[in-house]
């Protein structure tokens, strides 16, 4: 992350407060259930961007990607992600490829601020696995496939994003903490 990045994030937080906090990152990052609980903490709405397309296209994710292949989920994760970056006051949980997309970046860029939550590929691995969440990407690439996905992905995941939070070990009250604590929440 460019240090430019993370005091343009907490200059524009501390004179626009009202800006939505964005979470990004891999898969079992724990972006949706630290997005519910930075929710509830600052009185905003969550959404959760995959939970939103599922109920506005009445399709689940795995029958979103079954239906045009990737790239039509991929086309509506984009359309839904810049009417949400104009939004205000939202705790806003991405998609793990979001980010990749140049278009969505810039306008969540332009209007939020965007958290990276990092965490080494086991402890992704070992969630992604746990977790009832149907993901189609884990299905189709299996665990060499997603580690690869993860290391071509980091660089954006760094570049694009305000901030980094290392979330190894730290249960999420205490990044729930840190994050409130870096921008002043
Ligand atoms: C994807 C991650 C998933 C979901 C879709 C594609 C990805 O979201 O958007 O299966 O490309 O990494 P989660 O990160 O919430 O699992």
């Amino acid at each position: 992350m460019a240090y430019n990045h993370f005091v343009s994030g907490f200059l524009l937080r501390r004179y626009a407060p009202e800006r939505n906090l964005v979470l990004a990152g891999f898969m079992g990052a724990g972006k949706t259930t630290l997005g519910r609980l930075l929710a509830q903490e600052l009185s905003r709405r969550f959404v959760d961007l995959d939970e939103e397309l599922a109920k506005r296209q009445q399709l689940s994710v795995r029958e979103m990607f079954a239906r045009g292949d990737e790239e039509l989920f991929r086309h509506w994760e984009r359309e839904l992600a810049c009417e949400l970056a104009q939004e205000k006051n939202l705790a806003l949980a991405l998609g793990g490829g979001t980010l990749e997309d140049e278009v969505s970046w810039r306008e969540l860029n332009v209007f939020g601020f965007i958290v990276y939550l990092h965490a080494p590929f086991e402890v992704l691995w070992k969630r992604i696995n746990a977790d009832a969440t149907y993901r189609p990407l884990a299905e189709q690439l299996g665990r060499q496939g997603l580690e690869k996905l993860l290391d071509a992905r980091s660089g954006n995941y760094e570049e694009r994003s305000h901030f980094t939070v290392y979330t190894e070990g730290l249960s999420p009250q205490t990044i729930v903490k840190v994050i409130r604590h870096v921008f002043k929440y």
